[in-house]
């Protein structure tokens, strides 16, 4: 993403905004994960989409109008004895140089200088509920303002949570967006594939986890978008699972959720393999099933079909599916009705995909489903989930987890899968297996 880039964002969100406002955005905490010693610093998605700063203690307040600068960037003074021991800063001089601001303060003086920037100012854009700490300094410069009003000062009226205009805009990928999203499903295709390769019964999950953490880290990813779920037979059954520490097994499947992170954009693909490289006749059945299903949806996104749609292709597949190998009884129609799929499959067939994996955006817009429209980026992600307590099921079926999920960006004439790269036909995955 090229400064450019940023400069653009906050140039469509000052348009909304309009005059007398402004908006304000944190940095995400530096959290611990135990003693002294913190989680790798993530910046949060919103903040990272308007400014690219990638460091902790700051503050992005946008203030359309404002004579001296409309972008202000409260960030961490330089400090030489910090830097020596935890790496460089920008600092106000960077924030500006490097990161395009119009002006910047140190964060150490934001509570002296925040409140003056919002004397005049009719709306405070600002998401409240999501840093509660950060929710009391927004409360405090207001009540601030507020104490000198008999001095005529205006204190800002209206408070608008800001979510709304951003995640509109997030929701709609830009070419360098979808330039990091195909780049962090090609790491991730690469990792599926790398997995599909080295599986052999005995292993461990984690020593699968390994090979995709290590593909993600070669390929440039440093990081997972969300925690690996590698889940052999039973495991499978467990939609989130990541305790990825079972011995895989000669004649489970092995259900693989991964994806990484590329450049601040996460890929989230699902793959499910045997993890002898050779599917059984019931495991065969079941993957048709969710690989009809799958490929059903998918061809439901394309622009003017609406969110819903690709769900309730892949619920009417699956639910032909079961009445067929005999799990449901009855009358298609009449099970769709009921939900009678529901034990099997429990959860949506996707989710916009972006910054965050499940990415932000209205999926409704009052009580209608929304239409789809290029530039969006979602999963369609259909599974058939069958534990070993699944009464009235035929033991044939059980321990069998399967899911299927590819990243789909919607295009001007459909659809564009950005995670092809990764095999699924039972006939691909099979050779595939058998050349590791
Ligand atoms: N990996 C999380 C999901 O598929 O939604
Ligand atoms: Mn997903
Ligand atoms: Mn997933």
């Amino acid at each position: 993403m090229n400064n450019q880039e940023f400069a653009r964002r906050r140039a469509r969100l000052k348009e909304q905004l309009g005059e007398n406002a402004v908006a304000i955005i944190p940095a995400a905490p530096m959290r611990y994960r135990n003693r002294d010693v913190e989680y790798h610093y993530r910046q949060d998605s919103d903040f990272f989409y308007l400014s690219g700063f990638p460091e902790p203690e700051a503050v992005i307040v946008i203030k359309p109008g404002r004579e001296h600068g409309e972008y202000i960037l409260f960030c961490r003074e330089r400090d030489r004895d910090a830097e020596i021991w935890n790496g460089a800063r920008a600092g106000q001089e960077g924030a500006v140089e490097q990161y395009g601001a119009d002006d910047s303060f140190p964060i150490d003086d934001i509570d002296d200088i925040l409140p003056g920037l919002l004397e005049g100012v009719d709306r405070v854009f600002y998401t409240m509920g999501i840093q509660p700490d950060f929710d009391q300094h927004v409360i405090n410069w207001v009540s601030h303002l507020r104490k000198q009003s008999r001095t005529g000062v205006h204190t800002p009226g209206e408070f608008v949570a800001l979510d709304h205009l951003l995640h509109d805009m997030r929701l709609f990928k830009s070419s360098q967006e979808i330039k990091a999203m195909r780049t962090a499903a090609e790491i991730s295709a690469k990792a599926h594939t790398r997995a599909m390769q080295v599986c052999k019964p005995g292993m461990k999950e984690y020593q699968i986890e390994a090979e995709l953490l290590h593909t993600f880290m070669q390929g440039g990813a440093r990081f997972p978008a969300y925690a690996s779920i590698v889940g052999g037979g039973a495991n499978g059954c467990i939609l989130h699972y990541t305790a990825n520490d079972d011995s895989l097994k000669n004649g489970d499947l092995l259900l693989i959720d991964a994806g990484a992170e590329y450049d601040y954009y996460a890929a989230d693909i699902t793959r499910t393999f045997p993890v002898n490289g050779k599917f059984s006749k019931a495991q065969k059945a079941l993957y048709e099933i969710v690989l009809a299903a799958q490929l059903a949806a998918i061809e439901q996104v394309k622009p003017g079909n609406h969110w819903n749609d690709p769900h309730e292709a892949a619920v009417r597949v699956i639910t032909e599916g079961l009445v067929e190998v005999g799990i449901l009884k009855g009358k298609v129609s009449t099970l769709i009705e009921k939900e009678a799929y529901k034990p099997y499959y429990m959860h949506r067939t996707g989710h916009w995909l972006g910054m965050d994996v499940h990415d932000v955006g209205d999926y409704k817009i009052e009580t209608e489903w929304r239409l789809l429209e290029p530039g969006m980026v979602m999963t369609v992600e259909p599974g058939l989930y069958i534990p070993n307590d699944s009464k009235g099921v035929d033991k044939k079926w059980w321990n069998i987890g399967i899911r299927i999920e590819d990243d789909v960006l919607v295009t001007k004439e459909g659809h564009d899968i950005l995670s092809k790269d990764v095999v699924k036909q039972v006939d691909d995955i099979e050779a595939l297996m058998a050349t590791g």
